[in-house]
């Protein structure tokens, strides 16, 4: 719990010191790190949310909702997986309202969300570097809904048909990954370095 309230509060310090001009050299090279692992956590979740979603754009094409429903099911983890040993970093997705149970958060990764729910609705939502107690560094960048996403993240009876909903209830029994608009905060992408 300690170091958790200790990164939250490095957290804070990140977003709030944005623009103040580092001083001396100590903080002038944290400042460059906090940078330089932004920029990466920011190409490594660009390049596997296109490999994500072009596979999923073709699945769709290829054969409709069904067939993209058991496409993910069986490539979403192979494909992170790819972007993770590409770039050597571990590279995962979570959210509060998780259709995988293994992408249900940690306690950490919960406080984080907690963090971003209270900004939702707010015009922008930064991603953030967070640095642990043992001194690694940690990614966070928010997932949110476009139109597309709705056909299986939508509402039920609405977006998402029952019939669809019944495939996507066979292999995830626990579901709580519907209900959501576009534009809603989804989860976060979490990169590890
Ligand atoms: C064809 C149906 C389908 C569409 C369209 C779809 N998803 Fe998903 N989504 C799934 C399935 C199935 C899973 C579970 C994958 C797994 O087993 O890891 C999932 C999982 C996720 C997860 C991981 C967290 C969790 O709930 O397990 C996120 C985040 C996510 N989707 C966001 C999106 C976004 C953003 C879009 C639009 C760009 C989108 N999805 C479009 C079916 C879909």
């Amino acid at each position: 719990m300690r170091s958790l309230i200790y990164a939250l509060s490095i957290l804070v310090f990140f977003t709030a010191c944005k623009d103040t001009t580092p001083s001396d050299k100590q903080e002038a090279s944290e400042e460059s790190t906090t940078i330089d692992y932004k920029e990466k956590g920011r190409s490594i979740t660009d390049a596997a949310f296109s490999r994500l979603s072009q596979n999923l754009m073709k699945a769709m094409q290829e054969g409709g909702v069904p067939y993209a429903v058991d496409y993910c099911h069986v490539e979403a983890y192979p494909i992170t997986d790819s972007v993770s040993s590409d770039f050597e970093v571990s590279i995962r997705r979570t959210s509060a309202k998780y259709r995988n149970p293994e992408n249900q958060p940690t306690s950490f990764e919960a406080a984080l969300i907690n963090h971003y729910e209270a900004q939702s609705g707010s015009k922008q939502m930064q991603d953030s570097l967070i640095v642990l107690d043992d001194g690694s560094h940690v990614y966070a960048r928010p997932i949110l809904l476009q139109e597309p996403c709705l056909n299986c993240h939508g509402t039920v009876g609405q977006e998402v048909k029952e019939e669809h909903y019944a495939l996507i209830k066979e292999k995830y029994p626990e579901d709580k990954a519907v209900g959501y608009s576009a534009g809603d905060f989804r989860g976060l992408w979490m990169v590890r370095f």
